[in-house]
C-alpha cells in the first residue's frame, strides 16, 4: 500500500494513503488531534492507577508514545494494546518527526515502539507494557485478552472505510470492556453515535480538537 508523508498544520507529521484519499490524521495537526481526543478526551477521564487500553489501528504510533509519557507522568501503569493490519514499513516510522517535536526522550521511545516485537507483551518502561497486534478487527477474537478500561477508536473514516464502524463490531468492544470503561474516537457522525449507543456505551458530544466542531464519547 503507498504510503505519503505529509506536514500537517501543526508542524507535525501525518501519512496520506493516494488510493483511499485519507489521511492518517486531521491535516489541521496530528499531533494538536492526538493530544486532544485521545490524550486529554480520554486517557486523562480515565483515573485507574492501572489501565488496559485497546486502540483500534495503531498506525504510526503517536497515541502509544503520548500514552507511554502520560503514564510515566502520572504514574499510570497502562498495558496498550495497538490492533493494526497493515503495519508501516522502517522506512516509513523512521521519517516521522514525532520524536523531535516532543522532547528528547520521544525519538527513541517511538522506535522502541515500532522495533518492538508484534504479537508478545514488552514491557518497554516501569508503567507501559505495549502489545501490539498485527490483526484485522474483523473476526478478531478478543478473548485471551483482558477487559479494557479505555479504547482509542481510531480506524480510518466512516466515509473510507464504513465496515469498521460496525454495530457488529461495537458490540464486541462494548462486551469486552470493563463497567466504567470509556471509548473515544474523533469521529462525530449521528449514526456512529446512535451505533455505540444502541449497544450499550452511554454517549456524549463533546468539543472536537480544532478545526472539527465536535468529537464522540462513550462510557460503558
Ligand atoms: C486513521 S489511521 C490511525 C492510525 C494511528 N492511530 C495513528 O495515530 O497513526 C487508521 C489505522 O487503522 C488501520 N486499519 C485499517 N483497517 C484495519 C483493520 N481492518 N483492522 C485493524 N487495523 C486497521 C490502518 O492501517 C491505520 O493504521
Amino acid at each position: 500500500m503507498k504510503r505519503e508523508l505529509i506536514i500537517t498544520e501543526d508542524g507535525s507529521h501525518t501519512l496520506y494513503l493516494p488510493e483511499m484519499q485519507e489521511h492518517y490524521h486531521s491535516v489541521h495537526g496530528a499531533l494538536q488531534e492526538s493530544k486532544h481526543v485521545f490524550i486529554e478526551a480520554g486517557l486523562k477521564q480515565q483515573n485507574r492507577s492501572t489501565i488496559n487500553l485497546l486502540e483500534v489501528g495503531f498506525g504510526t504510533g503517536l497515541n502509544a508514545l503520548l500514552s507511554l509519557q502520560h503514564a510515566h507522568e502520572f504514574g499510570q501503569h497502562i498495558h496498550y494494546f495497538g490492533l493494526e493490519k497493515y503495519p508501516l514499513q522502517a522506512e516509513e516510522y523512521q521519517q516521522l518527526n514525532y520524536g523531535r517535536l516532543l522532547n528528547e526522550h520521544s525519538a527513541y521511545e517511538l522506535q522502541k515502539m515500532h522495533e518492538c516485537p508484534w504479537n508478545e507483551p514488552v514491557q518497554l518502561t516501569e508503567y507501559f507494557v505495549l502489545q501490539k497486534i498485527n490483526n484485522d478487527i474483523h473476526g478478531y477474537n478478543f478473548a485471551a485478552l483482558p477487559l479494557f478500561d479505555l479504547i482509542y477508536f481510531d480506524a480510518f473514516a466512516p466515509s473510507k472505510q464504513e465496515g469498521i464502524w460496525t454495530e457488529a463490531i461495537f458490540r464486541t468492544l462494548y462486551n469486552h470492556c470493563k463497567p466504567g470503561a470509556i471509548l473515544v474516537t474523533y469521529c462525530a457522525k449521528g449514526s456512529v453515535r446512535r451505533d455505540l449507543q444502541s449497544v450499550g456505551f452511554r454517549m456524549e458530544r463533546i468539543p472536537g480538537p480544532p478545526g472539527k466542531k465536535e468529537m464522540l464519547r462513550g462510557i460503558k
